[in-house]
């Protein structure tokens, strides 16, 4: 080969390699690890927003934490500010009890029973339900989500619970716990979701019983997990099913796509739009104060601050996550 030629083709790999720094070998570290640091500096002191409080266990939680975890497909984790600190995961559970119901049922049940659009209305809204024919409207809004919980396998609850949990720890790859005064405090102040869940049964959209189903759902808010744990489930997402730390496939590279599709449409409910707009990544988040947000094949980001919008997303985490993926030139569309 001509010394040109050898010229052309070190003049592309650098090319490729500063258009895209996730991708690059070496110097991905330095720069996802600098930009976790700076969105961690730019956002440390803003303190909007308010804690959850509908769930009295989630207002006493200091409001103070901010930690950051990017979650590479390679495995590789960087980590920034209170990323060891169990808090539950509350909605972001719906994401993976989603991908379950879609590895035991396949992914038409979920169109067929429950429905996969937005409602553009809050995540507990009723209105939505009288609203839609579908009447659950999507599987990431509590109506869908609780119907997602009585499609799944299991007769009783301990059944349901143990396969259900079994399957979280997978994605976390460590052994999961549950925040026992946070599901106190939720199945005492949930006189809601158990009307949604009447609703849908006098709709005949609910398969299964109140009680059981209700019991679980609400004990899958209240897992506890780290920002890190968030992080390394949602890059099985990120990685087309598989994970990044075992290797081992635990969804179809069909369902992820749909579980994308749903968090990008309904992960941030009646914000979700904006969210896309502005940010352009399937997210999902949790009012225990977490967000997760995935790029196929190049990252998974979890961000963990308790103060929330009006919507229920925590505010510093949008805001960390949308500085994140700008940097790392990573919206989808
Ligand atoms: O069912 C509820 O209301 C809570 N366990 C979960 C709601 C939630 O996290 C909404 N997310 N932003």
């Amino acid at each position: 080969m001509k010394l040109t030629n050898y010229l052309v083709i070190f003049v592309q790999l650098l090319v490729l390699t500063c258009a895209s720094p996730v991708l690059a070998k070496s110097p991905q570290q330095p720069v996802i690890q600098s930009i976790l640091d700076d969105a961690y500096h730019k956002f440390k002191n803003d303190t909007s927003g308010k804690n959850a409080d509908y769930i009295p266990a989630l207002a006493k939680v200091d409001s103070a934490y901010f930690g950051l975890v990017v979650v590479t497909p390679h495995g590789k984790i960087y980590t920034k500010g209170d990323v060891n600190q169990p808090f539950s995961i509350q909605s972001i559970s719906k994401v993976f009890t989603l991908a379950l119901a879609m590895e035991q049922k396949g992914p038409q049940t979920i169109v067929d029973k429950i429905g996969v659009n937005a409602t553009g209305l809050a995540f507990n809204s009723v209105t939505a339900i009288e609203l839609n024919k579908a009447r659950s409207v999507n599987p990431l809004v509590n109506a869908g989500a609780i119907a997602t919980v009585s499609l799944l396998d299991g007769n009783n609850e301990k059944a349901k619970w143990s396969a259900l949990s079994a399957w979280y720890d997978k994605f976390a790859n460590r052994k999961l716990s549950v925040l026992e005064d946070v599901y106190k405090s939720e199945s005492d102040t949930n006189g809601h979701n158990r009307a949604i869940a009447e609703l849908l049964t006098s709709y005949d959209r609910f398969y299964g019983d109140v009680d059981i189903n209700l019991a679980v759902y609400t004990r899958q808010c209240s897992v506890a997990v780290t920002a890190k744990d968030l992080a390394v489930m949602a890059s099985v997402l990120a990685n087309n099913g598989v994970h990044p730390l075992t290797d081992k496939r635990l969804m179809s590279s069909d369902n992820v796509s749909r579980v994308l599709a749903v968090m990008t449409t309904a992960g941030l409910y009646e914000n979700s739009g904006q969210w896309a707009y502005q940010v352009g990544l399937p997210a999902k988040s949790g009012v225990g104060g977490g967000i997760i947000a995935v790029s196929p094949g190049k990252f998974a980001v979890a961000v963990f601050s308790p103060k929330l919008d009006s919507a229920g997303n925590s505010i510093r985490a949008q805001k960390a996550i949308d500085f994140i993926a700008e940097k790392l030139h990573a919206n989808i569309f």
